[in-house]
């Protein structure tokens, strides 16, 4: 089967298009014939965190398509069935943090880019039927990402203020769709002045430029919840807008690993700091139930062939995307 891979010296150069072996479905597994997959961030990290010697993977968390093959003790599955891939495994059930086996789909192990994927039934769920199959290849990553830290971790309520820096990000807007839809009020920033734009026809109430004053521009904001995967670049603007007694929580670290705080303002303002990543099949089940109530639909950047996921990841780096990037897998 196709499938796009890295193997050898860090970096996109060592990314490319070749032939793997298709993998037979074991007990409780099933292989799925991929129509569509989409890009996450941390398709870009993996290609610098992997060890030189490692044997060639193929990358990618999400995916959607067609149930092909199913292995022993698999039920309620049959051939032809349409499914969208968890890409969180070995997390079944809610909890503060995941079990010590957790991995995410696309490395360690073999993921999405390709043309199949052989994977645990658990971590399959029907196609939802309103969304298209560009839509459904890019939802499961990010969007289970989103309710967990908006919800589980965030507490997020009906009529509370969120402020969610960096919208253009993937999980970004599935968090503005999602806040808004739970009824809140939503502020977002963005380097892009076109970004800020987008964002309010789809919903913000207010945008702001990142490199404005977010403290003069939102003076009479009262910001209950900040959900952050920017890090450092914003982190003390995004704290001197926080209420007393605000909550952050943060899922990533784009801008770098590590931030300044003021341990005065921390115990003075009665900070709540949370941390949060992915999310558990329990949620999974909940946020399909959550975006089918709301109808909500993944925003879409742009949809490459399978061919050409080089220059798909390099759209993401540049960081020139609003929303999802897709693959589609129409060989
Ligand atoms: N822990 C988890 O489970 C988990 C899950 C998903 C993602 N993540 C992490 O969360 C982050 C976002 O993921 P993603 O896939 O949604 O990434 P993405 O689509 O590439 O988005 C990154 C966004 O960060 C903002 N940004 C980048 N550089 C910035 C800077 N210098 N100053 C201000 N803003 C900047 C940009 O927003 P603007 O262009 O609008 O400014 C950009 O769109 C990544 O670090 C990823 O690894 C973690």
């Amino acid at each position: 089967m196709r499938a796009f891979v890295h193997s050898g010296k860090p970096g996109l150069e060592n990314t490319y298009l070749t032939s793997v072996e298709k993998v037979e479905p074991q007990d409780g597994e099933v292989r799925v014939r991929l129509k569509t997959a989409g890009l996450n961030h941390r398709d870009i990290w993996n290609l610098y965190r992997r060890s030189e010697d490692a044997p060639p993977v193929v990358l990618g968390s999400d995916g959607a398509g067609v149930i092909e093959a199913i292995g022993k003790e698999v039920t309620n599955i049959q051939i032809g069935d349409e499914v969208i891939i968890n890409p969180s495994l070995n997390w079944q059930v809610k909890s503060d943090s995941p079990p010590g086996d957790f991995e995410i789909l696309g490395v360690p192990g073999h993921g999405t880019f390709a043309e199949y994927i052989t994977i645990p039934v658990i971590n399959i769920e029907p196609k939802p039927r309103y969304l298209s199959w560009e839509e459904s290849g890019v939802l499961s990553l990010a969007a289970l990402t989103a309710f967990r830290a908006l919800f589980t971790r965030g507490r997020l309520m009906a009529e509370q203020t969120v402020l969610i820096p960096g919208i253009g990000s993937g999980v970004a807007t599935f968090l503005l769709l999602m806040a808004k839809a739970a009824g809140a009020r939503v502020i977002v920033t963005s380097r892009s002045e076109k970004k800020c734009e987008r964002a309010i026809q789809l919903g913000a109430d207010i945008a702001i430029k990142s490199d404005n004053d977010w403290k003069k521009g939102l003076v009479d904001e009262k910001i209950d919840l900040i959900i952050d995967s920017v890090g450092p670049a914003i982190w003390e603007k995004a704290l001197s807008v926080l209420r007393i007694g605000g909550t952050l929580v943060n899922f990533g670290a784009t801008t770098g690993d590590e931030v300044k705080i003021n341990l005065r303002n921390l115990y003075f303002g009665q900070y709540n700091l949370l941390g949060t990543t992915m999310g558990s099949t329990e949620e999974f089940k909940e946020m399909l139930k959550f975006i089918g109530k709301h109808q909500i639909k993944p925003v879409l950047d742009k949809v490459f062939h399978h061919a050409d996921s080089k220059e798909a990841i390099l759209r993401m780096n540049e960081g020139s995307h609003f929303g999802k990037i897709c693959l589609k897998m129409d060989w």
